[in-house]
């Protein structure tokens, strides 16, 4: 997986050294993790796990400002549908909400998944979580229609969704 930079972040691999900086800066945040299927981490433990995971996936990148090589988000590809587009999800501490960096981000990593063959980049939201759509907008995405989901990925309980693509 390559390392991918944009104008103000570095989109780099996991370490294992990051888990600290990770659970300091969003897996220990209830706010963060609202609107994610995860919850909120108790333990520095449980973000090495979660670290871990991300190390051994394809597509998936923590987000780095230039300048620093703390981790203040990740970004990754959540599954890929039979018909081989690839969903992303993404997450960013709270301190750096609002400034553009996750469009920033998922702009460049939409670009980078359509050079590696991928047709279509699709991505979704709770309704309640407006910013997160927007970010799918800003990025040429458009709304397709909406989708029952687990809200929590141990949970049964299921929520509606808000599904965005865009096409290469
Ligand atoms: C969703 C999230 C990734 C957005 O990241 P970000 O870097 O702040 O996003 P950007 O700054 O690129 O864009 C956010 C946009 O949402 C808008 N926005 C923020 N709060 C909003 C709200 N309550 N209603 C409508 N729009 C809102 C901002 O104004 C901005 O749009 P603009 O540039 O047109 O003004 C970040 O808030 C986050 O990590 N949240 C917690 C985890 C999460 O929800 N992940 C997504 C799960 S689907």
């Amino acid at each position: 997986m390559e390392t991918l930079y944009t104008k103000r972040l570095v989109l780099r691999p996991f370490k294992t050294e990051d888990a600290q900086a990770i659970y300091k800066n969003w897996t220990s945040d209830p706010r963060v993790a609202k609107y994610c299927t995860w919850y909120p981490h108790n333990s520095v433990e449980d973000t090495k796990m979660y670290v871990d995971m991300c190390m051994k996936k394809n597509y998936c990148w923590a987000i780095t400002l230039k300048g620093s090589d703390e981790p203040v988000g990740a970004i990754d590809v959540v599954g890929v549908t039979d018909d081989g587009a690839a969903h992303i999800g993404y997450v960013l501490m709270q301190s750096q909400w609002g400034k553009g960096v996750m469009t920033e981000a998922a702009k460049t990593v939409i670009a980078e998944l359509f050079a590696q063959g991928f047709k279509v980049v699709g991505a979704c939201h709770h309704p309640d979580n407006p910013a997160s759509g927007r970010v799918m907008q800003k990025c040429g995405m458009t709304y397709v229609g909406n989708s029952m989901q687990n809200k929590k990925f141990d949970s049964e309980e299921l929520c509606e969704v808000k599904i965005y693509e865009i096409q290469k």
